[in-house]
Protein backbone atom coordinates (compact mmCIF):
# COMPACT_ATOMS: atom_id res chain seq x y z
CA UNK A 1 0.00 0.00 0.00
CA UNK A 2 2.99 2.47 0.94
CA UNK A 3 4.10 1.74 -2.51
CA UNK A 4 1.09 3.03 -4.05
CA UNK A 5 -0.08 5.61 -1.57
CA UNK A 6 3.20 6.98 -0.39
CA UNK A 7 2.55 10.49 0.57
CA UNK A 8 -0.62 8.66 2.76
CA UNK A 9 1.89 6.89 4.66
CA UNK A 10 4.04 10.33 5.29
CA UNK A 11 1.32 12.11 6.73
CA UNK A 12 1.91 12.73 10.33
CA UNK A 13 -1.35 12.71 10.93
CA UNK A 14 -4.88 12.04 9.06
CA UNK A 15 -6.01 16.04 9.05
CA UNK A 16 -5.31 16.97 5.65
CA UNK A 17 -7.04 14.19 4.39
CA UNK A 18 -10.62 15.55 5.41
CA UNK A 19 -9.33 19.49 5.17
CA UNK A 20 -10.83 19.91 1.92
CA UNK A 21 -14.05 18.33 2.01
CA UNK A 22 -16.24 21.12 4.39
CA UNK A 23 -13.92 24.21 2.44
CA UNK A 24 -15.39 22.61 -1.13
CA UNK A 25 -18.89 22.16 0.15
CA UNK A 26 -19.02 25.40 2.11
CA UNK A 27 -17.61 27.49 -1.27
CA UNK A 28 -20.06 25.18 -3.68
CA UNK A 29 -23.15 26.07 -1.50
CA UNK A 30 -21.98 29.87 -1.66
CA UNK A 31 -21.65 29.78 -5.21
CA UNK A 32 -25.14 28.08 -6.00
CA UNK A 33 -27.16 30.17 -3.36
CA UNK A 34 -26.16 33.06 -4.81
CA UNK A 35 -27.27 31.76 -8.62
CA UNK A 36 -30.31 30.48 -7.11
CA UNK A 37 -31.25 33.65 -4.40
CA UNK A 38 -33.35 35.18 -6.77
CA UNK A 39 -35.49 32.46 -8.02
CA UNK A 40 -38.60 30.99 -5.86
CA UNK A 41 -38.28 26.87 -6.46
CA UNK A 42 -34.37 27.30 -7.49
CA UNK A 43 -33.09 24.08 -7.77
CA UNK A 44 -29.04 25.88 -7.21
CA UNK A 45 -30.58 27.27 -4.63
CA UNK A 46 -31.90 23.79 -2.80
CA UNK A 47 -28.63 21.40 -3.33
CA UNK A 48 -27.16 24.97 -2.23
CA UNK A 49 -28.70 23.59 1.08
CA UNK A 50 -27.50 20.32 0.56
CA UNK A 51 -23.81 21.40 0.11
CA UNK A 52 -24.20 23.72 3.33
CA UNK A 53 -25.44 20.36 5.33
CA UNK A 54 -22.50 18.09 4.10
CA UNK A 55 -20.15 21.16 4.87
CA UNK A 56 -21.39 21.31 8.27
CA UNK A 57 -21.31 17.08 8.99
CA UNK A 58 -17.45 17.13 6.85
CA UNK A 59 -16.67 20.08 9.24
CA UNK A 60 -17.32 18.05 12.64
CA UNK A 61 -14.56 15.39 11.35
CA UNK A 62 -12.27 18.25 10.25
CA UNK A 63 -12.30 19.83 13.86
CA UNK A 64 -11.73 16.30 15.67
CA UNK A 65 -9.15 15.34 13.28
CA UNK A 66 -7.45 19.17 13.67
CA UNK A 67 -7.75 18.39 17.68
CA UNK A 68 -6.26 14.98 17.19
CA UNK A 69 -3.22 16.81 15.12
CA UNK A 70 -2.62 19.67 17.38
CA UNK A 71 -2.19 17.37 20.13
CA UNK A 72 1.31 16.25 20.03
CA UNK A 73 2.54 19.50 18.94
CA UNK A 74 5.24 21.87 21.31
CA UNK A 75 3.97 24.47 23.05
CA UNK A 76 7.71 25.99 22.30
CA UNK A 77 7.49 25.19 18.53
CA UNK A 78 7.56 28.15 15.88
CA UNK A 79 4.54 29.00 14.21
CA UNK A 80 2.45 27.71 17.79
CA UNK A 81 0.79 30.76 18.09
CA UNK A 82 -1.14 30.74 14.83
CA UNK A 83 -2.75 27.05 14.98
CA UNK A 84 -4.57 28.89 18.05
CA UNK A 85 -5.49 31.39 15.77
CA UNK A 86 -6.64 28.61 12.87
CA UNK A 87 -8.32 26.46 15.79
CA UNK A 88 -10.82 29.62 16.69
CA UNK A 89 -11.27 30.48 12.83
CA UNK A 90 -12.12 27.16 12.38
CA UNK A 91 -14.18 26.39 15.28
CA UNK A 92 -16.10 29.50 14.77
CA UNK A 93 -16.81 28.66 11.26
CA UNK A 94 -17.79 25.13 12.03
CA UNK A 95 -20.16 26.64 14.60
CA UNK A 96 -21.36 28.84 11.98
CA UNK A 97 -22.09 26.52 10.17
CA UNK A 98 -24.17 24.61 12.09
CA UNK A 99 -25.78 27.74 13.11
CA UNK A 100 -26.73 28.18 9.44
CA UNK A 101 -27.46 24.67 8.55
CA UNK A 102 -30.27 24.95 11.10
CA UNK A 103 -31.39 28.19 9.99
CA UNK A 104 -31.66 27.06 6.09
CA UNK A 105 -34.46 24.31 7.60
CA UNK A 106 -36.41 26.36 9.35
CA UNK A 107 -36.51 29.02 6.74
CA UNK A 108 -36.84 26.86 3.51
CA UNK A 109 -40.69 26.60 5.20
CA UNK A 110 -41.52 30.20 3.88
CA UNK A 111 -38.82 30.73 0.72
CA UNK A 112 -39.54 34.22 0.30
CA UNK A 113 -37.02 36.72 -1.55
CA UNK A 114 -35.70 38.07 2.63
CA UNK A 115 -35.48 34.18 3.96
CA UNK A 116 -33.70 33.35 1.00
CA UNK A 117 -31.29 36.26 1.51
CA UNK A 118 -30.82 36.23 4.86
CA UNK A 119 -30.00 32.07 4.08
CA UNK A 120 -27.48 33.57 1.20
CA UNK A 121 -25.81 35.56 4.34
CA UNK A 122 -25.12 32.92 6.51
CA UNK A 123 -23.70 30.46 4.11
CA UNK A 124 -21.34 33.42 3.22
CA UNK A 125 -20.72 34.44 6.72
CA UNK A 126 -19.77 30.64 7.02
CA UNK A 127 -17.19 31.13 3.72
CA UNK A 128 -15.93 34.13 5.20
CA UNK A 129 -14.54 32.41 8.50
CA UNK A 130 -13.73 29.32 6.93
CA UNK A 131 -11.71 31.06 4.00
CA UNK A 132 -9.54 33.01 7.01
CA UNK A 133 -9.02 29.91 8.97
CA UNK A 134 -7.64 27.98 6.07
CA UNK A 135 -5.01 30.61 4.91
CA UNK A 136 -3.55 30.24 8.72
CA UNK A 137 -3.83 26.55 8.46
CA UNK A 138 -2.04 26.81 5.24
CA UNK A 139 0.19 29.33 6.91
CA UNK A 140 1.46 27.09 9.14
CA UNK A 141 2.31 24.36 6.34
CA UNK A 142 4.16 26.68 4.02
CA UNK A 143 5.26 28.92 6.30
CA UNK A 144 6.33 26.98 9.32
CA UNK A 145 6.60 23.71 8.20
CA UNK A 146 4.31 22.38 10.32
CA UNK A 147 2.77 18.69 9.47
CA UNK A 148 5.58 18.32 6.76
CA UNK A 149 8.51 15.87 7.02
CA UNK A 150 11.51 17.83 6.67
CA UNK A 151 14.19 15.35 5.60
CA UNK A 152 15.10 15.15 2.72
CA UNK A 153 13.43 12.10 0.36
CA UNK A 154 16.22 9.01 -0.15
CA UNK A 155 15.38 9.55 -4.25
CA UNK A 156 16.15 12.83 -4.13
CA UNK A 157 19.62 11.69 -2.51
CA UNK A 158 19.82 8.75 -4.71
CA UNK A 159 19.88 11.38 -7.46
CA UNK A 160 22.34 13.40 -5.88
CA UNK A 161 19.52 16.57 -4.99
CA UNK A 162 21.14 17.45 -1.74
CA UNK A 163 22.62 21.24 -2.90
CA UNK A 164 25.55 19.83 -4.35
CA UNK A 165 25.14 20.18 -7.84
CA UNK A 166 23.59 22.96 -10.43
CA UNK A 167 20.63 22.83 -12.66
CA UNK A 168 21.22 23.35 -16.37
CA UNK A 169 19.96 26.70 -17.30
CA UNK A 170 18.92 26.62 -20.92
C1 LIG B 1 -13.52 22.90 9.94
C2 LIG B 1 -12.41 22.57 10.54
C3 LIG B 1 -11.03 22.73 9.95
C4 LIG B 1 -10.65 22.91 8.65
C5 LIG B 1 -11.52 23.02 7.40
C6 LIG B 1 -9.19 23.01 8.65
C7 LIG B 1 -8.41 23.28 7.54
C8 LIG B 1 -7.03 23.24 7.52
C9 LIG B 1 -6.22 23.49 6.34
C10 LIG B 1 -6.77 23.86 4.95
C11 LIG B 1 -4.93 23.31 6.70
C12 LIG B 1 -3.71 23.42 5.76
C13 LIG B 1 -3.46 22.05 5.18
C14 LIG B 1 -2.57 22.04 3.98
O1 LIG B 1 -2.40 23.05 3.31
O2 LIG B 1 -2.04 20.95 3.69
C15 LIG B 1 -4.90 22.94 8.11
C16 LIG B 1 -3.76 22.65 8.83
C17 LIG B 1 -3.74 22.39 10.18
N1 LIG B 1 -4.82 22.43 11.05
FE1 LIG B 1 -6.77 22.64 10.51
N2 LIG B 1 -8.73 22.86 9.95
C18 LIG B 1 -9.81 22.70 10.77
C19 LIG B 1 -9.81 22.58 12.15
C20 LIG B 1 -8.66 22.51 12.94
C21 LIG B 1 -8.64 22.46 14.38
C22 LIG B 1 -9.88 22.53 15.29
C23 LIG B 1 -7.31 22.36 14.75
C24 LIG B 1 -6.63 22.29 16.10
C25 LIG B 1 -7.16 22.28 17.25
C26 LIG B 1 -6.51 22.30 13.54
C27 LIG B 1 -5.13 22.16 13.49
C28 LIG B 1 -4.37 22.15 12.33
C29 LIG B 1 -2.92 21.89 12.28
C30 LIG B 1 -2.03 21.50 13.46
C31 LIG B 1 -2.54 22.04 10.93
C32 LIG B 1 -1.11 21.85 10.35
C33 LIG B 1 -1.02 20.64 9.43
C34 LIG B 1 -1.11 19.32 10.15
O3 LIG B 1 -0.47 19.12 11.20
O4 LIG B 1 -1.87 18.46 9.65
N3 LIG B 1 -7.37 22.42 12.45
N4 LIG B 1 -6.19 22.90 8.58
Amino acid sequence: MSQLFPAMFTLPNLHPLFVHFPIAFWLLALVLACVGVWRAQSSSFRFAGWLLHAGTMSGAVAVVSGYLAAAPMDHEAPGHEIVHVHRNLMLAAAAASLVASVAWLVLRKNACVRNRLVQLGCVGAVVALASLGADRGALLVYRHGVGVSAEPSDSAAEHGHDGSHEHEHR
